[in-house]
């Protein structure tokens, strides 16, 4: 699945491509190719109403963006954060975004969260995305056990967690202040490295 080899040591990694077939699964930052651009495929993707409520983006304009886009390339660069825009393969327009983002590296502990435009949605490739890229986690980065946490609510989030392996663990109280600047219950998933693989659709 990947198009270029990753560093082997615990910090930076090598950006890579993961191929999904129809969609390419990009590393974010200032030189991920979008067609239009990155900066303007984010800022498109923030002014989306369920993306700034459950995922928010904070960029409103084109420096906000590319600061955005530097961090992408900083986590890559410090082993930190691993994000991958979605891209269409047939015509390069951005779908989405797939993200791991280490809680303790060491550890093996991380995050993973997604976002898709609105026209990309409804068809499967959050969740095949998210699949991909925590493959990606646990074949490259060594990654023990990988968290998804959502509001109680976001039911569709709900849905890909558990398609791709992320069984529900409890409800966390008032844990997270959502892009409605209110705090939500969340729902706490998790995969570990040593769960089978979830079936495929
Ligand atoms: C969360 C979000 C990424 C989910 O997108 P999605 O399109 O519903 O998720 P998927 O890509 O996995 O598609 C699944 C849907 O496509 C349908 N589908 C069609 N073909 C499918 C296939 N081959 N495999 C899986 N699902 C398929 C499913 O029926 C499913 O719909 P359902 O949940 O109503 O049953 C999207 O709603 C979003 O961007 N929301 C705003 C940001 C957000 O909430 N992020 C998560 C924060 S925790």
């Amino acid at each position: 699945m990947s198009t270029q080899e990753t560093t082997p040591d615990q910090r930076g990694f090598a950006p890579v491509t993961l191929d999904l077939g129809d969609a390419l699964l990009r590393p974010w930052g200032r030189r991920t190719e979008v067609r239009g651009g990155a900066a303007a495929g984010l800022l498109a993707a923030a002014a989306d109403p369920a993306i700034a409520r459950w995922n928010p983006i904070r960029a409103t304009d084109r420096a906000g963006a590319e600061a955005y886009l530097d961090r992408c390339d900083a986590g890559w660069a410090g082993g930190t954060t691993a994000a991958f825009a979605v891209i269409d393969a047939a015509d390069g327009t951005l779908l989405g975004n797939s993200a791991l983002r280490w809680v303790d590296r060491a550890d093996g502990l991380a995050m993973i969260g997604y976002w898709l435009l609105p026209a990309a949605r409804g068809r499967g490739l959050a969740t095949r995305a998210t699949r991909a890229v925590t493959d990606w986690g646990i074949a490259t980065a060594g990654t023990r056990r990988i968290e998804i946490a959502h509001a109680v609510g976001n039911d569709t989030s709900c849905r890909v967690a558990e398609r791709c392996g992320y069984p529900a663990e409890g409800t966390l109280r008032a844990s997270h202040r959502y892009g409605d600047g209110t705090y939500h219950d969340e729902h706490l998933h998790a995969r570990l490295a040593t769960d089978p693989e979830p079936p495929v659709r």
